[in-house]
């Protein structure tokens, strides 16, 4: 419990509050962490989001500047051995100590994230704690989403938020002189995505995200004994680069090559300004001198998250395997081994859905087949794509409630790309879509 002892310290140091202003000593530092999953199975993105929080906090950001949203049902789940504690690496210490609980359960919805960007402070009156963003045209912001993900598409607990809707937030934000500059973390499958094509280099916003525009992200540090895995791989190591790096020495650039090279699994990519990066981390995550640096570099034959990473597609498949090997008789394995035929069932039934719908649009076997299978497109027909994706999630399955859904979306987008419309693709969903609605298709 390392962590709690520092923490004291922390925050009677933090009182006299001026850490808030950026190491050039001009204007203020804001902050807006977004978890977007909620169960068990999805431990990860709230551990990460947590660890997030600890950063800044340990940098003197005070809690009135960061904005956190996340589901909270981790810490105090029936799964939990330890109540209270999440962690975000083996035997790490409890990240989640402190964190605000600004937004939690049913109001973790991108309709809110978008008004707390805007500082819509009278939307959210009565909502979650109320906070938003109250920055200006001499501020810094940072915000670090952590979620699963698909083309155009970053999830939420019960919906999902559309690219274009984020990037035109962020282009009001820059028009409303919301901030100097802005800097942007970004973790999910197809991360790249919300970016490509959308965040233009002349708006004072660098981006990263996990992955590019077409790929997985990838999760790490299973955990046997919480059965669930504890973090991102590219969160992981962006964060803890930071936990062990003196942060206003270091530049945004120097952090992104070294995690670029670090995060093997996938392609960390940058957008938007890149000039912006020869600034130093610390001018986005709290100037203060942190306490905690004593990760020290993982030799790279032996890096504990690499060690154990994976396609965050097949996490929940590993985490029922490990259910398994861990079973102690065999009632509970075979518990385990028919969770993993339903779990497989669920995921053909996701994949023949968006079949019999590209079927009915198509109207030939031939033609769905190809739909199902091509891989060359990017979203060019924006509009047609999110009226399908729309269509999908409400008649067919919940984005937010059924992850695994994210991951049959192409066929959408290669019928816009083809010339089908997005009214053809939501009759048809309404069509083929009948079941009543589902939830925990992982
Ligand atoms: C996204 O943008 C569309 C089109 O402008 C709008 O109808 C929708 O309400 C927006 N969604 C959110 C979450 O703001
Ligand atoms: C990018 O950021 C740098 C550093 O803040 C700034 O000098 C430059 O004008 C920006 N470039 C554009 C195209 O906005
Ligand atoms: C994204 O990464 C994949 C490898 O995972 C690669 O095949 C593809 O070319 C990359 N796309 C771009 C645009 O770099
Ligand atoms: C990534 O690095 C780890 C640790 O160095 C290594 O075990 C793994 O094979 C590498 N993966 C890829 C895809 O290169
Ligand atoms: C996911 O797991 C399956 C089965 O264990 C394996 O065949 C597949 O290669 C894995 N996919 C990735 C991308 O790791
Ligand atoms: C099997 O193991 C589980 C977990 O240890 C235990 O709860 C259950 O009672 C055991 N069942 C039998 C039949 O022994
Ligand atoms: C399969 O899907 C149903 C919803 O249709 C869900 O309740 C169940 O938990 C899922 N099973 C597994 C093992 O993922």
């Amino acid at each position: 419990m390392r962590w709690v002892a520092v923490l004291a310290v922390a925050s009677a140091v933090a009182l006299c509050g001026s850490h808030v202003l950026n190491t050039d000593g001009q204007g203020e530092l804001w902050a807006v962490l977004v978890a977007g999953s909620a169960t068990w199975m999805n431990y990860r993105h709230q551990a990460d989001v947590c660890h997030a929080y600890q950063i800044l906090h340990q940098h003197g950001v005070p809690d009135d500047h960061i904005i956190v949203m996340m589901e909270d049902d981790i810490a105090n789940s029936r799964e939990n051995p330890t109540p209270g504690v999440v962690i975000n690496r083996p035997d790490g210490p409890n990240v989640y100590e402190g964190v605000p609980k600004d937004y939690t359960g049913m109001d973790v919805t991108p309709e809110n994230f978008l008004k707390v960007l805007s500082g819509d402070a009278a939307g959210l009156q009565g909502v979650g704690s109320g906070k938003v963003l109250k920055s200006g045209p001499n501020d810094r912001v940072f915000v670090n989403l952590v979620d699963h993900g698909a083309p155009g598409i970053f999830g939420f607990p019960r919906s999902f938020l559309h690219a274009r809707n984020f990037s035109d937030a962020i282009l009001a934000m820059h028009r409303n002189k919301q901030f100097k500059e802005m800097v942007i973390y970004l973790e999910a499958c197809e991360s790249g995505s919300m970016f490509q094509n959308l965040l233009p280099n002349d708006i004072d916003v660098y981006a990263l995200s996990a992955a590019n525009a077409t790929q997985p992200s990838y999760a790490c540090y299973m955990d046997e004994h919480l059965h669930t895995f504890l973090g991102d791989v590219f969160s992981i190591k962006w964060m803890e680069d930071t936990d062990r790096e003196d942060i206003t020495k270091e530049s945004l650039e120097k952090q992104f090559h070294l995690v670029e090279k670090e995060v093997n699994v996938s392609q960390v990519m940058q957008w938007g300004n890149k000039t912006m990066a020869q600034e130093m981390a610390s001018n986005f995550l709290g100037s203060k001198e942190s306490e905690l640096s004593d990760f020290g570099p993982f030799p790279p034959f032996n890096d504990p998250c690499l060690k154990t990473s994976i396609d965050s597609t097949n996490v929940s498949v590993a985490i029922i395997q490990g259910r398994m090997d861990a079973a102690q008789n065999e009632t509970e394995a075979s518990y385990w081994a028919q969770q993993m035929v339903q779990l497989q069932q669920n995921r053909t039934w996701v994949t023949e859905t968006m079949y019999r719908v590209a079927l009915s649009v198509t109207g030939s076997e031939d033609a769905a087949t190809g739909m199902m299978s091509d891989r060359r497109h990017a979203v060019t027909r924006w509009l047609c794509y999110e009226e399908s994706v729309e269509a999908f999630h409400r008649h067919c399955f919940n984005l937010g409630e059924n992850p695994y859904a994210l991951r049959v979306l192409q066929p959408a987008m290669n019928l816009c790309e083809h010339g089908y419309t997005g009214a053809e693709f939501a009759s048809a969903a309404r069509e083929v879509c009948t079941h009543a609605s589902v939830s925990g298709i992982v």
